[in-house]
């Protein structure tokens, strides 16, 4: 039995231009624990956001990933699904706990088996897999032990690596360490509105540095237990910060922000060092000294092959005094807790005069190819892939069972042209991935915030395309914006 409406798929492809780049690669993302469920299937133990989820008050409504879009049991369904939207590549996350439940150990070939299958149906569906190692979903035994803040869970995340390499190196040859670590470290244990929904400033530092070593040491271990010919990359949340005005404090507040948003991974990733004044901003947190050992900054170094950028909304920040009234939280979830280690009296902005969506983000598409030409200008050689990009609104059903959602398109019409122009203009951009494939459980805020292309009703898991998808189908059909 397939969930999918047949009828809402769209027919025949229509002629090609081709203003993005030949081999441009066309796709759609997820995350394991957003969409997979089977939580406690086949040996998969809990990981931080089971806990945190089953923790009342966390995640708005109760949500839990339990079941999620039951991907894991329906997976040659939405395969499929992906294949007749035309998707020519689809980025999932493995889920750690499902493979090597203890974060230690032998892995569990029950857990490598569903990756395998799915690789393999993707395969010959003709769509490339891109696998992500790292979405969030620590083994909750390993933050029993102290978590991110914590070296050794680098040395884990090293040896996870390599035995996923293994099961599924002969047929994943894209391959990412980790999705968005900003997140996991100051979400997760500066301002705790993420799992473990920790509130510690010197741990949030500490699980940045340490999730920079661990993307450096999977990096080598992917490296030595792939094919010569995989490509192996990290993706990074990089805040496209601005100054509300251009005054001085402003213009300080964007530095720091931009320090402790960005600077913090690309410092040591790609330049092989932290930025002085982040270091400076933060010492009376941490002693840096002591948490960078020797080697560690050539460990995260490593060389790899794609920078995967995710872009949402811009970063408007101010001092308090600027701006006071019209501030809204960092886009992040509410928290009395910063999540800016050293830089806490930021005041944040909406864009003025732009539309917001339901995560009252503002929709800022000239800042994707702002983001996309800093990053071509700082690392010429450095190829670049839009990992996430997309939007919540209120979709709903209509009455004939569609889910209309121009916003959306409107949404991905103004971003997938951003990406044309940036490419036009130099930067090296590879490809464009939709967040999201399906609906799905958006962290804090459970399944009330839809980002798909592709809406499920969570109570059949019936999936309907929205309009979204059939536009961006045809947009893959062109290889080009509709006129
Ligand atoms: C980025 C994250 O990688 C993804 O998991 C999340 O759902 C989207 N942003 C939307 O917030």
């Amino acid at each position: 039995m397939t969930a999918v409406r047949p009828d809402t798929l769209p027919q025949q492809a229509p002629a090609a231009t081709a203003p993005f780049p030949t081999g441009f690669l066309w796709g759609a993302a997820t995350a394991a624990y957003q969409v997979e469920g089977a939580a406690a299937e086949q040996g998969r133990t809990p990981s931080i956001w089971d806990t945190f989820s089953h923790t009342p008050g966390r995640v708005l409504g109760g949500d839990t990933g339990d079941v999620a879009a039951d991907h894991f049991h329906r997976y040659r369904d939405d395969v499929a699904l992906m294949k007749r939207l035309g998707l020519k590549a689809y980025r999932f996350s493995l889920s750690w706990s499902r493979v090597q439940p203890t974060g230690r150990g032998p892995a569990v070939e029950r857990g490598l088996d569903f990756y395998r299958s799915l690789v393999d149906e993707l395969l010959a569906a003709g769509i490339e897999p891109v696998a992500t190692l790292y979405h969030w979903d620590l083994p909750q035994e390993l933050e029993d032990a102290g978590g991110w803040p914590e070296r050794v869970t680098a040395e884990r995340f090293a040896d996870y690596a390599a035995i996923a390499a293994r099961a599924l190196g002969d047929r994943v040859s894209l391959w990412t360490t980790l999705n968005e670590p900003w997140c996991s470290a100051f979400l997760g244990y500066g301002s705790g509105v993420h799992a473990p929904g920790r509130t510690e400033p010197a741990a949030a530092l500490r699980a940045a540095h340490h999730l920079n070593l661990a993307h450096g040491r999977a990096t080598e271990a992917l490296r030595a237990n792939l094919p010569a010919t995989a490509r192996t990359s990290v993706t990074l949340n990089l805040h496209q910060v601005r100054p509300l005005t251009a005054g001085a404090a402003d213009a300080d507040a964007a530095r720091r922000i931009d320090a402790v948003g960005n600077r913090v991974f690309t410092g040591p990733m790609l330049r092989g060092a932290y930025p002085q004044d982040l270091l400076a901003d933060t010492e009376h947190i941490v002693n840096w000294d002591e948490l960078v050992r020797a080697g560690d900054l050539a460990a995260i170094a490593a060389p790899i092959d794609l920078l995967g950028v995710n872009y949402y909304t811009p970063t408007i920040v101010s001092t308090p005094a600027d701006g006071a009234g019209d501030t809204r939280n960092d886009g992040h979830g509410s928290s009395d807790h910063s999540p800016w280690p050293g830089s806490e009296h930021v005041a944040f902005h909406l864009a003025e005069g732009l539309p917001v969506t339901a995560m009252n983000w503002s929709v800022k598409p000239d800042g994707l190819y702002d983001l996309l030409m800093d990053v071509a200008r700082e690392h010429p050689e450095l190829p670049m892939m839009v990992t996430e990009n997309g939007a919540a609104f209120e979709d709903a059903p209509d009455a004939d069972g569609r889910v209309h959602d121009p916003d959306r398109i409107a949404y991905l019409h103004g971003h997938l042209d951003a990406v044309r122009r940036a490419v036009a203009d130099g930067a090296d951009v590879r490809g464009y991935f939709l967040w999201s494939l399906l609906d799905n459980f958006e962290w804090g805020y459970g399944y009330a915030k839809r980002f798909g292309a592709v809406y499920v009703d969570y109570a059949t898991q019936v999936r309907t395309p929205k309009s979204s998808a059939h536009w961006y189908a045809d947009v893959i059909a062109r290889h080009a914006l509709p006129p």
